[in-house]
């Protein structure tokens, strides 16, 4: 299924730090067996020692596979850092970048964010640059310069760079919370980095929602016309409800 530009649809899964062995067996087995009936790309960004198992239940079908985290650096005294190389090895096609947890809880910077999209590039990965406003910003009325303050490093990558990532819209208060924005707001600030992309030359660019996505909200989501899919946190981990949005 395409939107208006024919960007084709995307929709990742964020673990988080959730899972283990056993639950993440069952959880795979089922998008594996399901992945033929979902009716756009599905991926799932995992926690780092999961790549693996991720990797080998997955090779083969449709479902694709990444990180939550990617480090700015090739290599080097970075300890507990992963590296772009290191993820390309174990299979990833995605790595995020700048999601609002590890804004807040990390201290990564918008210039930090993407230099660690330009590494995940430069290692052949798709960085999935995450932004996004807290409360108080949008109660402040400031969303869409927030916006464009953490996109700016990023767009300053150029078009060639930016038309090789993928964006997320993820409004802080609508993370984990059950509150999502309301399609209208969305597509508000979706149509904003879509201004922003188009002027850069790379308006192709999928721009993915994120925000308590489910099942039951992620139809008005994708029917507007900015909004290319959705990077699901919760709802990710219960492989019905996670197939569910891919089936939209
Ligand atoms: P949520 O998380 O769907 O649980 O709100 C989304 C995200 O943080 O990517």
């Amino acid at each position: 299924m395409t939107s208006v530009e024919n960007r084709a649809r995307l929709v990742l899964g964020n673990w988080k730090m959730h899972g283990n062995l056993a639950e993440n067996a069952a959880l795979l087995t089922e998008l594996r067996a399901a992945d033929a009936a979902s009716h756009c790309e599905i991926g799932i960004c995992v926690p780092f020692p999961y790549l693996a198992q991720a990797a080998s239940a997955l090779t083969g079908s449709s479902v694709s596979w990444g990180a939550q985290d990617v480090s700015a650096h090739e290599k080097g005294a970075y300890t507990g850092e992963v590296s772009g190389a290191m993820l390309k090895e174990f299979g990833c096609r995605w790595a995020l970048a700048g999601h609002s947890e590890r804004r807040v809880l990390h201290g990564e910077t918008d210039e930090a964010v993407a230099a660690k999209a330009q590494a995940a590039l430069a290692a052949g990965l798709t960085p999935v640059v995450c932004v996004g406003e807290s409360l108080a910003d949008r109660e402040a009325g400031n969303t869409l310069a927030v916006i464009e303050r953490q996109l700016k490093p990023v767009l300053a990558l150029g078009a060639d760079a930016v038309s090789r990532m993928v964006l997320a819209y993820e409004p802080v208060w609508a993370i984990g919370t059950g509150r999502t924005a309301s399609p209208e707001q969305a597509q508000e600030v979706h149509g904003a980095i879509r201004a922003a992309l188009r002027a850069l030359g790379a308006a192709q660019v999928q721009v993915l929602y994120g925000g308590s996505v489910k099942a039951a909200n992620a139809s008005s989501l994708f029917a507007m016309t900015d909004i290319d899919g959705a990077l699901v946190g919760g709802a990710s981990l219960v492989a019905d409800e996670f197939l569910r949005i891919a089936a939209i």
